[in-house]
C-alpha cells in the first residue's frame, strides 16, 4: 500500500479527490491536511471532515493547517465553491475529530518517522502547508518519495488571473520552495484538467450509483460546474484535483513531459505563473514531470466505478 498524505483546501473537486482516495485500498492514507484556500481554513477542516464521515471514514485523521498563505493576504473562491467550499451538499455536521497536532508539525514528523521515499503527497490547495514544512525542516525534502501537484497552467492560461492558476496564485512563494526543493513532482496543470469535464451524463452516472455518496457528488459537482460552464461554455466543469489521485492509481490514463517549473513571485502581471520550459529552450533542469493529456473516459470510469464502492 502506498502511504498517501492528502494536503487539500475542499472544494468539491478537493472532496471527490479524497472520495477516491478513500474508495482505493491502494492507498494507506496516514492523514488529511487543510489549507485555507477555496475557503477559510475553518471551513475547509469542516468539509475535510465531512467527506471522512461520507465516506465511513471516521478513523481518518484529519490534521488543521496554515490559514494564510506564507507571505500574503488570503485570496478565496467562493465564487468558484459557494460560501461554505462545499455548496450543493447536504451534509449534516462532521464527526470525524480534527487532531491535536498541526499540519505542518504532522507533516514533518510523519515524513521523519517513515523510510526514505516511503511517503507520497497529494497536494490539492494552494501549498502553504509543505512549502512551510520545508522551511522548517528543510531535511524532509530528501525523505519524500512524491509530490503529485495539482496546480499550475501553461498552455491554457490561468483561471484566478490571465496568467496564474487559483492553487499557485494563492500562494506563490509556497509553490516556488516547493518546486526548488528537489522533491519528484507530478504536476497536473490546467493544461490537463480542463480536459476531464463534469459532462451531464457523467453526473448522472454518479447520481445512478445507488449510494449516498453518489447523490452527494452528483449534487456538488452539479453546483460547481455551473460557474466553469458559463465561463469556458463547455458541457461540464473541469474536475482538477482528482487527477492527483487518478494519476497515483493509473499513470497511464495521463501523459507528459519531464520539463523545467519556474514559479513567478514578483511580477504583478503575472504573480503565481507556472513558467513551464516544455520545449526545453531554457538550460535550466527539469523538476517536475508535467502532464497535459488525459484518457478522460478511463479517468470517469475509474472515478465512477471507485465511488460505487463506497457508502
Ligand atoms: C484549483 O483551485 C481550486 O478552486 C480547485 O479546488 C483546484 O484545486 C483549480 O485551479
Ligand atoms: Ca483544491
Amino acid at each position: 500500500m502506498q502511504k498517501l498524505i492528502i494536503d487539500t483546501d475542499p472544494g468539491q473537486d478537493d472532496a471527490v479527490a479524497i472520495l477516491l482516495a478513500l474508495a482505493s485500498q491502494e492507498f494507506d492514507i496516514l492523514g488529511i491536511t487543510t489549507v485555507a484556500g477555496n475557503v477559510p481554513l475553518d471551513l475547509t477542516t469542516i468539509n475535510a471532515r465531512k467527506i471522512c464521515d461520507l465516506a465511513g471514514r471516521r478513523d481518518c485523521r484529519v490534521f488543521a493547517g496554515q490559514d494564510k498563505p506564507l507571505a500574503r493576504p488570503l485570496v478565496t473562491a467562493e465564487h468558484v465553491h459557494g460560501s461554505t467550499g462545499l455548496d450543493g451538499t447536504d451534509m449534516p455536521p462532521p464527526q470525524t475529530p480534527v487532531q491535536d497536532m498541526p499540519a505542518v508539525t504532522f507533516l514533518i514528523e510523519s515524513i521523519r518517522e517513515h523510510p526514505v521515499d516511503a511517503v507520497t503527497i497529494a497536494t490539492l490547495g494552494p501549498l502553504t502547508n509543505l512549502g512551510l514544512a520545508l522551511q522548517q525542516a528543510p531535511d524532509i525534502a530528501a525523505r519524500i518519495g512524491q509530490v503529485v501537484i495539482m496546480g499550475g497552467g501553461f498552455f491554457e492560461g490561468g483561471n484566478i488571473t490571465v496568467a496564474a492558476e487559483f492553487n499557485i496564485f494563492v500562494d506563490p512563494e509556497a509553490a516556488d520552495i516547493t518546486f526548488r526543493s528537489g522533491i519528484p513532482i507530478v504536476m497536473m496543470p490546467l493544461d490537463v484538467t480542463h480536459k476531464v469535464l463534469t459532462h451531464q451524463r457523467r453526473i448522472e452516472r454518479f447520481a445512478c450509483l445507488g449510494n449516498e455518496t453518489g447523490r452527494q457528488v452528483a449534487n456538488m459537482l452539479s453546483f460547481s460546474e455551473r460557474f466553469d460552464e458559463e465561463k469556458y461554455g463547455t458541457d461540464g466543469g473541469p474536475l482538477h484535483d482528482p487527477c492527483t489521485i487518478a494519476w497515483l492509481l493509473a499513470p497511464d490514463l495521463f501523459s507528459g513531459r519531464h520539463c523545467n517549473v519556474v514559479i513567478e513571485t514578483t511580477s504583478e502581471l503575472t504573480l503565481g505563473m507556472t513558467v513551464i520550459d516544455w520545449w526545453q529552450v531554457s538550460d535550466r533542469l527539469p523538476n517536475a514531470h508535467v502532464m497535459r493529456d488525459v484518457d478522460d473516459e478511463g479517468f470517469f470510469a475509474l472515478l465512477t466505478s471507485r465511488l460505487g464502492t463506497l457508502p
